[in-house]
């Protein structure tokens, strides 16, 4: 079966509240193989180009603010479909519609503040890797 690669932030809700380690362990259980990982603290400007696709949103301000606001974890996941795979695992984007379960159900406290990201397409994730990752990172 082929592999896939996508890219997964703990966002800093979720690390200033001390859940880092418990989102690492179900991502371990699940059977990703977690291919990067590093700690950051995004400037304002480093979300706004993350993010960039959302600039023209109404709660793009706020969005890259929460982002800039702590310490988060990057990295890039590999797994069979790891792209479905993780976005089953994260949730609904609003924790208060999140199945049972999942990350965003147990550790978000709101829309914003949702514990996690995933790319959502794999171009999106080949961009999301390159934008923090170099392919030296990412030897196995
Ligand atoms: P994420 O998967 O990181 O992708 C974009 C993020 O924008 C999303 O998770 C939410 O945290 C955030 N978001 C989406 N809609 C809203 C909204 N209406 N208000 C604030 N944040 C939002």
């Amino acid at each position: 079966m082929t592999q896939e690669r996508t890219f997964a932030i703990i966002k800093p809700n979720a690390f200033t509240d001390g859940n880092a380690g418990k989102i690492l362990a179900r991502i371990y259980a699940e059977g990703f193989t977690v291919v990067g990982i590093k700690k950051l603290y995004m400037s304002k400007v480093e979300a706004e180009g993350f993010y960039a696709v959302h600039k023209e949103r109404p709660f793009f301000g706020e969005l890259t603010e929460f982002m800039a606001s702590g310490p988060c974890i990057v990295m890039v996941l590999e797994a069979e479909c790891a792209i479905k795979k993780w976005r089953d695992l994260m949730g609904a984007t609003n924790p208060a519609d999140a199945a049972e379960g999942t990350l965003r159900k147990e550790f978000g406290a709101s829309l914003g503040e949702n514990a996690t990201h995933g790319s959502d397409a794999p171009e999106t994730a080949a961009f999301e890797i390159g934008y923090f990752f170099s392919g030296l990172d990412l030897l196995m």
